[in-house]
Formats: C-alpha cells, structure tokens, sequence
C-alpha cells in the first residue's frame, strides 16, 4: 500500500509515493538469517547424517536452500569428494524479497563453494540440475 504525499513548493504542488508503514518496516527490517533455517540444537543431528553420507558415492540433495545457511554449514561437514546439490523454487521467501533478488543473494552466498565444485545450485527445472543423477 502507497500513502500518497503531498510537497507543496514553487509554484506547482509536487505529490510523491511514499510506503505505507508496514511496507516501510518491512524495508529497513534487517534480512534476518536466522529465520526460516535449523536451530543451533538441530545442527548435531545434521552433521551426523552429511557424516555418515560419506559413505554413499551419490550427492547430497537438498530440496529448499533458501540462502544457503544450511547449504553452507553441510559443505563444512562434507567429505572432500561428496558434492552437495541444492534447488529452491524461489518463490517465497520470509523476507519479501522479489524472486530475482532471492536468487540473486543465494547465488552470492554460495559463489566460492559453486565456483570451487564443492556444490550445486539452482533454480528448480534450471537446466534439469538433478536430471543427471
Ligand atoms: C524452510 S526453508 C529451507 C531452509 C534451508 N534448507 C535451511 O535450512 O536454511 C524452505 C525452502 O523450501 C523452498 N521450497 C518449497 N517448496 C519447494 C519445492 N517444491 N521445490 C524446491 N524448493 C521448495 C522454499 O522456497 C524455501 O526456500
């Protein structure tokens, strides 16, 4: 929702859009990571199974990366020569970002460990990511 604004200065009065409070709250909130992702106590259990998944010559496949907090937490606790591949959807995300954006920011945090071969991201149905298993 836009509350509409009015400046009156010079000689024609000037009407600017600004974000209504929510709208505006949601704007400056900071991203929080923490949201959405697996509690500190669900980690050991987590790291149980990547470490046991070392047995397996298949990947690990996450179904839902979100921002990659788990995705990146996994990488740590892998075996070198286990990849990891990770699909979201990217249609809904706790903090209102556009799809664009969300994927944007995902690509980002996961950039060294994509460019490094240790996982595989993308979108769901992008370039058939787990086609190839
Ligand atoms: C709870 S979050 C995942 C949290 C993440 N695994 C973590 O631990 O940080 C759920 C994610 O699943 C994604 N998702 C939901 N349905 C999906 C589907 N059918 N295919 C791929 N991703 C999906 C959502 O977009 C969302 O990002």
């Amino acid at each position: 929702m836009l509350i509409a604004r009015r400046i009156v200065g010079g000689d024609s009065p000037i009407a600017i859009c600004v974000p209504a409070h929510s709208a505006l709250r949601r704007l400056v909130t900071p991203l929080d990571v923490r949201r959405s992702t697996l509690k500190e106590p669900e980690h050991g259990l987590l790291r149980e199974l990547v470490e046991q998944a070392a047995q397996h010559d298949g990947p690990i496949i996450e179904v839902g990366t979100l921002i990659g907090a788990t995705t990146t937490r996994m990488a740590l606790w892998k075996s070198a020569r286990q990849r990891i591949i990770t699909v979201d959807s990217y249609r809904r995300n706790p903090w209102g970002l556009s799809p664009e954006l969300h994927y944007s920011l995902t690509a980002q945090v996961l950039f060294f460990l994509v460019e490094t071969g240790q996982i595989e991201s993308g979108a769901n149905g992008e370039g058939a990511i787990l086609s190839n298993l």
